[in-house]
């Protein structure tokens, strides 16, 4: 079996996948943050229970035995404060996105900002990745802050490309190339 990912990211950081015992922690976290994830994110009604986040936990532990995406835990003081991942490590063309949510409470930090840093050397380094993407809301002005704060390029707006609550919405597209300075 493959050892289960984890990438330590600063002295208090820790990006880690998560155990099937974390599944009502991660529930909890959703439960106390649902407004403000629902704000940008479409999948947070269809979480409702603990067993739900469980289902999830099992995927992504599937996902990343297969060599495929990662979704994992970001732990700051050693407590799951958020979530963080790849998408598309499998493609032929070298290109996979990077997606996070963070608790309310525990922004302002730096915590999404070092984890995604992190996570895009991992990518380059042990993947072999060319092209790393960040795709948020044009007006998620918080979420653009990350990818524009290290140093990716934004490349422009892929006009209604999120279904969110009933309208679509345009999305930025941030890019990092391996040999991008
Ligand atoms: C988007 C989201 C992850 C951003 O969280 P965040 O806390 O602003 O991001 P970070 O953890 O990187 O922290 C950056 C903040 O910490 C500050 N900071 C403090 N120390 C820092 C450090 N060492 N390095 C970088 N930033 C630091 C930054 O100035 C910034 O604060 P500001 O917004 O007041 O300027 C969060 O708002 C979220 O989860 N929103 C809801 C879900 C969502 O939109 N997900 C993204 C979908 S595309």
């Amino acid at each position: 079996m493959k050892e289960p990912f984890s990438l330590v990211v600063s002295d208090d950081i820790i990006i880690a996948l998560r155990t099937e015992d974390e599944a009502e922690a991660t529930f909890n976290l959703i439960e106390n943050n649902r407004a403000y994830l629902q704000e940008w994110l479409p999948w947070v009604p269809h979480v409702q229970s603990i067993n739900d986040c469980l289902h999830f936990i099992r995927q992504n532990i599937r996902d990343w035995e297969d060599g495929a995406d990662l979704t994992a835990g970001m732990y700051y003081k050693g407590r799951l404060v958020g979530i963080i991942g790849f998408h598309g490590l499998l493609k032929p063309h070298k290109y996979c996105s990077i997606g996070y949510w963070l608790d309310e409470a525990s922004q302002g930090h730096g915590i999404v900002t070092k984890c995604t840093t992190a996570l895009t050397r991992y990518a380059f380094d042990v993947h072999k990745m060319n092209r790393v993407v960040i795709l948020a809301g044009v007006n998620n002005s918080k979420s653009r802050a990350i990818p524009e704060r290290i140093g990716f390029k934004f490349e422009g707006v892929m006009r209604g490309a999120q279904y969110l609550y009933g309208k679509y919405i345009d999305v930025a597209m941030y890019a990092r190339l391996k040999d991008d300075l």
